[in-house]
């Protein structure tokens, strides 16, 4: 199955992707939530390696397309247009939820508020998501969901599982994919060799 970007940032819903990611610039980030660390309850040869979650999501296209686009909105809880929180500007504003208790302005079952709905808590729950689109045939297309944890319990399971019930869902039919390692490299070394000394030791 090929991959693609419909483009560039935008998936086959037409909606900005990317915006929630945590800082792929920043090594403090990328070190707290996607490379597994010394000390993590793993083997050596995992430091610097990271899980990735691959989902394959058939889109609902003919439900999804019906919709107005303010329905669609609600679904995600962003701007279709800009990509920003709904109420706010820019792409990288803070939702306000606190502001919003009630879901008024985003609704309490919409996609990025039930994925990350930035309490104290919910902190510790950061992926990066590397998603890409697929079309098989005009009535099979849908999302490559790709995302990269230095946890899975504590990344992708635990942010499914607010997902369940939430607005998105009944336009979605996931119907494949698996947990991977990816092994750690680093410049002049070959990928894994970790794991290759730690077998002959
Ligand atoms: C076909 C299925 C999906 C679609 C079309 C989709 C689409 C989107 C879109 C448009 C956004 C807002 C922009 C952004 O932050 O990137 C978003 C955010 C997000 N999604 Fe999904 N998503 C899907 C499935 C999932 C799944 C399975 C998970 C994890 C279990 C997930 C986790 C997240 C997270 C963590 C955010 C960021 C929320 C934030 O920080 O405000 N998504 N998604």
């Amino acid at each position: 199955m090929a991959g693609f970007q419909p483009d560039g940032t935008r998936n086959l819903f037409g909606f900005r992707e990317g915006a929630g990611n945590p800082d792929a610039a920043d090594p403090r980030l990328m070190d707290e939530h996607v490379w597994v660390q010394p000390g993590d309850d793993e083997p050596t040869w995992c430091v610097g390696g990271s899980y990735q979650v691959v989902r394959l999501i058939r889109l609902a296209m003919p439900s999804w397309d019906a919709e107005p686009v303010e329905v669609q909105e609600r679904v995600f809880g962003r701007s279709k247009d800009t990509g920003a929180p709904l109420g706010q500007v820019t792409e990288h504003a803070d939702p306000g939820y606190a502001r919003d208790p009630g879901g008024r302005r985003i609704a309490l079952d919409a996609h990025i508020r039930r994925a990350n709905p930035r309490t104290p808590d919910s902190e510790a729950h950061k992926i990066l998501r590397r998603g890409h689109s697929y079309r098989m045939n005009p009535s099979d297309c849908g999302q490559i969901f790709v995302c990269y944890q230095r946890d899975v319990e504590l990344g992708f399971a635990t942010i499914q599982r607010r997902l369940a019930g939430e607005a998105l869902e009944k336009y979605l039919l996931p119907f494949g994919g698996g947990y991977y390692f990816v092994l750690p490299g680093s410049d002049g070394d070959y990928v894994g060799k970790g794991l290759m000394s730690w077998n002959v030791r």
